[in-house]
This record gives structure tokens, C-alpha cells and sequence, in this order.
């Protein structure tokens, strides 16, 4: 069979409300044309973030009604534990309520001030945990992801020649870690191959410093390589994920995405004396090592979910899916970032909507229409998100790239929903000449997106 079905089927279901032109020209208006600032009832597909958004199963379900929720000692951790050990093998699994506790938790551990962090790209709540921290934050993806179009297969990777410079230039002992995010979620949900955290295990077990791994989306990464990477056809998903997290010394994990859970993550670790200061912390923000500031209910529905992110069907189709979208827009001639990512599709707005200055911000401009034309909303990563002032003149510095994030939640939407998005897009793309650029008209001093609000140019 040619078709790759969605496979599931739907027990239950989650009315959508479908929206008039008008009704979403006045919430735009009273949003101050910023996607964040509408309510999700006046949204027809939701492609805001993958994070938080999966349809639990039936098995993750029934797991929830197992949620022993006692304060300590709860054998929902044990479960918990025991389905993490067997995928990601560390010796400690510390649970957090998300992702950025984790990282919160790691970096207060480990990093002060004078430290240098190299990732492929931190992610914003990684970036900022560790500045927070006193570190910073260096992003060095590899060569090949600079150019948006490139179908290189794995352009999420690192440039590993410029973590051997970073290593020579600071010394060892200015570097607590290095991070690898896997799929590159900033860098355009791009995978990391195999030999490429090889690679950098090599740079980082000569030097001595301890590989971690930001996991949010490990199940499509280890997809990926079986796909892409020569020598892995054929092996079971979760014996690359396995194989790659034996080169690693510990890791972050939002359970939001690859858990397929709507809240958690953990912080795992081989290192006895890191674990121990890491527990100390976590009681005093988080919640007691067994359950880290989640509920039972969550552990098991965790424990559950990162055994079907491995489910091979469960990857094909969600594989399938978010190609299918890209491979439709962009043989349309809508410019996105090649290959297809594992969770989402970047447009290139500035390529898109090359009449709009890119201080009137194209890829906001293109999230805003996307809105008005079906009431898709998306997320702007463009200037908005990570403009920067220039150190003399204290004026307005464009991002490198003006893209549009279409992310894709997990078994939530049919390819009826896709088809509905495909349409959507062309329908912009056909009437782009017209759109108009915005300007800011309200802004807050840092992570602006959230509440800036804006007019038309
Ligand atoms: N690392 C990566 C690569 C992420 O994509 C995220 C979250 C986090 C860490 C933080 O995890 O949200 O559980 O605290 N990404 C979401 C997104 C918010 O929309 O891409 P968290």
C-alpha cells in the first residue's frame, strides 16, 4: 500500500470551532497582531509548538488511573524510571515538571561565571538558563545548515572543527559541558547523525568534558538515522536511541514532545556526586526525587508515552506527515528550510515576502496572514523573537532568518487538517505581494514576542 494511514483511530474527540473572516479580523485586532495574545477557542489548527500538545493513548490513559500519588517512595516513579533507564540508560533519572526545570537544575550545578557552553543551537529557555547561570551560551551548527534550501540529510549537526577551536581558545576547564540538542529544533528540526555525536564525544572524552544531550525530540532524531545515516537500516529505533545515548554523559528532556505526554521531563546523569547536588536542588524548587513537582499520574503517563514515540508506524506516519506538508508548499514554490524537519516546517518569509524590510518583521507579517486566511496560528522565529541592538548605535539588528514555525502536535490532526493548512498557505502565497509589513507599537525589554503588540505598515 502506497497510503501511510494515521495509526490510530479517535475514542475521543475535541470540537473545533470554525471562525468567520470577521470574527478573526477582530481577534487580530484585539490580539495587537500577535499570535500569543489570541485565545486558542478562536483558532482553528493550533501549530503554535509541539510541546504540551500530544493526544495521550488509551494504554497512557489507563496508566493515569495507576497514579499512586503518595509523597514519597510512589511505584509510579519506579515505572517511570525503569521505562527512562531502558531507553536512555543513565544511572539517575531526577524528574522535573519540564524541560527548562532540568536545565535550570543542571546548569546551577555545574556552570559560573567565565564558563562557555557549546551547543548545536541552545534552544531560548537553554540559552537563557545557562546566561542566567553566569555561562555563555555558543551556538555552532554545522556548515552545511546555513543555507535554508541545502537538503543536506542531517543538517541539525555540529560543526565539530569549531568545537575543537572553542575548546583550544577557552581551555577545558572553562567548559562544564557540551550540549547537543537533538533534533535541532532552532536550527529547523533538523537530526544529528550518529557519527556526528561521535564526533563530538571524541573532542569531548580528550578534553574531558562531559556530553550532554537536550533529548525533547530523541525518537524522531533516532528515526532519522535509520532513514538517512548509511549502516542504520534496518535497526530497531530504539536501539539507535540507546546507541546514542551510551556516547553521552547525561541529558536534558521536555516529556512534552517525545514523551507524548502534556507535562514533564527529567534530568538524567552517570555522575554520583552531580546526582546527589542535583537532588538537593530539586527539593528545594521542585518536589522530592520521586516525583520532581509532577503528579504520579504523569509519571506513568510518561513512563508510557516514551515507549510509543519508539513505535515505528507511530514515526513513518509522523514522518510522512510533516514531509507531506513540506514537500506540498514547497513544490507550489513556497521557500522552506530543507529537508522536511522531524515536528515542524520552517517558511522562509524573507525569501517569501522579499518586498517587506526585515524590520517590518516578514515572517510575523506572514504568521499574522496564515491567521486571517484559515485561523491557523503559528510562531514567528524571525526578528521579533531574536532581533538584537547594536552595541554602538543601540539601534535595531535583524535575526539572521525570518522563518515561520508550522509545528505539528502529535496525533492530534488528520491529513484532512494538513490538506486544510496546504490550502491555507497557497492561498497566501498566491496573494503575497500584498501583504504588509508590521511595526511594534508595545514592547516588553526582553523576550518581547510574548506581548509585543503591533500595527500594520
Ligand atoms: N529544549 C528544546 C530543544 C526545546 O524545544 C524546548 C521547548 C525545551 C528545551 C524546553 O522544554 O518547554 O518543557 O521547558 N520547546 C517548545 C517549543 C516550547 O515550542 O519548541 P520545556
Amino acid at each position: 500500500m502506497k497510503t501511510i494511514i494515521e495509526p490510530f483511530r479517535v475514542k475521543v474527540v475535541e470540537p473545533i470551532r470554525l471562525t468567520t473572516a470577521e470574527e478573526r479580523e477582530a481577534a487580530l485586532a484585539a490580539a495587537g497582531y500577535n499570535l500569543f495574545l489570541l485565545q486558542s477557542r478562536d483558532v482553528i489548527i493550533d501549530l503554535l509548538t509541539d510541546s504540551g500538545t500530544s493526544a495521550m493513548s488509551a494504554e497512557q490513559w489507563a496508566a493515569l488511573m495507576r497514579g499512586d500519588e503518595s509523597y514519597a517512595g510512589s511505584p509510579s516513579f519506579d515505572r517511570f524510571e525503569e521505562s527512562v533507564r531502558d531507553i536512555f540508560g543513565f544511572k539517575h533519572v531526577i524528574p522535573t515538571h519540564q524541560g527548562r526545570a532540568a536545565e535550570r537544575i543542571l546548569f546551577s550545578t555545574l556552570c559560573q561565571r567565565g564558563h562557555v557552553v557549546p551547543n548545536n543551537t541552545h534552544f531560548d529557555t537553554t540559552r537563557a538558563n545557562l546566561e542566567y547561570a553566569g555561562a555563555e551560551a555558543i551556538d555552532i551548527p554545522c556548515v552545511e545548515s546555513r543555507v535554508l534550501s541545502d537538503p543536506h540529510p542531517f543538517k541539525g549537526n555540529m560543526d565539530v572543527a569549531a568545537l575543537e577551536t572553542i575548546v583550544e581558545r577557552h581551555g577545558a576547564r572553562k567548559i562544564p559541558l557540551v550540549m547537543i540538542t537533538i533534533t535541532n529544533n532552532s536550527g529547523g528540526g533538523q537530526p544529528v547523525s550518529m557519527a556526528n555525536v561521535r564526533a563530538v564525544k571524541d573532542v569531548c572524552a580528550r578534553n574531558g568534558i562531559p556530553l550532554y544531550i537536550d533529548a525533547c525530540r530523541f525518537a524522531e532524531n533516532a528515526w532519522f538515522i535509520r532513514e538517512r545515516e548509511p549502516g542504520y537500516a534496518g535497526r530497531s529505533v530504539k536501539s539507535i536511541a540507546q546507541e546514542l545515548f551510551a556516547l553521552a554523559d547525561g541529558c536534558t528532556m521536555s516529556a512534552k514532545k517525545d514523551g507524548l505526554a502534556n507535562i514533564g521531563g527529567f534530568l538524567c546523569t552517570n555522575d554520583d556526586v552531580l546526582a546527589r547536588q542535583e537532588r538537593d536542588l530539586l527539593i528545594l524548587t521542585e518536589g522530592f526525587p520521586t516525583y520532581g513537582g509532577l503528579a504520579g499520574r504523569d509519571l506513568e503517563a510518561i513512563a508510557v508515552g516514551l515507549q510509543e514515540a519508539l513505535h515505528e508506524d507511530y514515526l513513518a506516519y509522523r514522518a510522512a506527515s510533516t514531509a507531506y506538508l513540506g514537500d506540498h508548499v514547497s513544490s507550489a514554490g513556497i521557500p522552506i528550510v530543507q529537508p522536511p524537519g522531524g515536528h515542524a516546517i520552517y517558511v522562509d518569509a524573507a525569501s517569501m515576502l522579499p518586498h517587506i524590510p526585515r524590520l517590518e518583521y516578514p515572517a510575523q507579517a506572514l504568521a499574522v496572514e496564515l491567521y486571517r486566511e484559515a485561523g491557523i496560528r503559528t510562531v514567528e522565529i524571525g526578528s521579533v523573537m531574536f532581533a538584537r541592538k547594536d552595541p554602538i548605535t543601540g539601534s535595531e539588528l535583524p535575526a539572521p532568518n525570518e522563518l515561520v514555525r508550522l509545528a505539528i502536535p502529535r496525533r492530534a490532526y488528520t491529513q484532512s487538517h494538513v490538506d486544510y493548512v496546504i490550502e491555507a498557505m497557497l492561498g497566501v502565497y498566491a496573494r503575497r505581494e500584498s501583504i504588509r509589513g508590521l511595526r511594534i507599537v508595545d514592547q516588553a525589554p526582553f523576550l518581547r514576542h510574548f506581548t509585543a503588540r503591533f500595527e500594520l505598515c
